[in-house]
């Protein structure tokens, strides 16, 4: 990975090789999620996945989370492969399951009781994390008295006050109307700058991918290989003009759109050239084929 000084940008994150197949309870067989995925992830990018559903995205997500073990392949952490979720970590999945019983500043406290290292989180902290993601003032408020794009950002704040260096965040904007959508990516983009941190988004719009991403990573239908990657070269902050107004940003969506609706794929087309037959590849591979490593949740 390069950087603007010709330097090469040191990968922080390394999915290599990944192959994740899940066992299927009522037979002895698996099913294949993803396979042979490798990418990296470099410090304070943003890195956005696309693809159709079931291809395998919420799978590689969890996978840098600790929460699913790698079949084949490994995922690295700064050289060292994660085998556990870590406080380094958070993720921000498409329902936050907010406890209904606990005010917002509670459910933003919940998220570091358990984590010893940032039990002096104060007050002040989760007040300003509130802040961050627009809920001042909402403190004492419980998750029945929010609108669902504000109980995303109490999924988002519950996030951000670990100060994890990682976020994950799996469809975060899923459940929310459209206009909302759009302002919380714009909130988004703008904690993204003011942290810097490093982030994995997973998206079915192509829309969001480009305007939040520096990257954006294309996922085959099942089981999930990358069949594109393309680099976003949109000045940021986004927000602050008609990013979709750049001939990038044009030309960038033309070519995601022909490639989730199947007119191009690059993986397709090159192991075509090198095997002729994967496009019948079955995705249910029996036991015997997955002794030596079994995955789990
Ligand atoms: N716990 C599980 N047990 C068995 N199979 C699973 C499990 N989780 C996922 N799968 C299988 O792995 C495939 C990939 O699932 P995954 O949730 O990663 O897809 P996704 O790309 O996130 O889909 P979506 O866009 O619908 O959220 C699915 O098609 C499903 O068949
Ligand atoms: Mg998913």
């Amino acid at each position: 990975m390069a950087s603007e000084d010709g330097k090469t940008k040191r990968a922080m994150i390394e999915v290599d090789r990944l192959t994740v197949a899940y066992p299927l309870a009522r037979e002895s067989t698996f099913v294949i999620a993803v396979e042979n995925v490798s990418l990296d992830v470099a410090e304070g990018e943003v890195l956005t996945i696309l693809g159709p559903s079931g291809c395998g995205k919420t799978t590689v997500l969890n996978t840098i989370a600790g929460l699913v073990k790698p079949t084949a392949g490994e995922v690295r952490l700064d050289g060292k492969p994660i085998t556990r979720p870590g406080p380094d970590r958070a993720v921000v999945f498409q329902q936050h399951a907010l406890l209904p019983w606990r005010t917002v500043h509670d459910n933003v406290r919940f998220a570091i009781e358990a984590q010893p290292a940032r039990r002096r989180t104060s007050d002040d902290d989760i007040r300003r994390v509130l802040g961050l993601v627009g809920l001042e003032g909402f403190e004492s408020a419980y998750p029945r008295e929010l609108s669902g794009g504000m109980q995303q950002r109490v999924g988002l704040a519950r996030a951000l006050v670990a100060d994890p260096r990682i976020l994950l965040m799996d469809e975060p904007f899923g459940a929310v109307d459209a206009l909302t959508r759009e302002i919380m990516r714009q909130e988004i983009e703008r904690i993204l700058i003011e942290t810097g941190k490093t982030v994995v988004f997973v998206t079915h719009s192509i829309d969001e991918a480009v305007l939040l991403g520096d990257r954006v990573v294309v996922f085959s239908p099942r089981p999930g290989r990358i069949s594109y990657m393309a680099d976003v070269n949109l000045e940021r902050p986004r927000y602050a003009y008609d990013a979709r107004a750049e001939p990038g940003y044009i030309d960038l969506r033309e070519q995601l759109w022909e490639i989730l609706v199947g007119k191009r794929d690059q993986a397709a087309r090159e192991s075509d050239e090198s095997i002729s037959d994967t496009s019948e590849r079955p995705v249910v591979l029996s036991s015997h084929d997955h002794t030596q490593q079994q995955p789990s949740k």
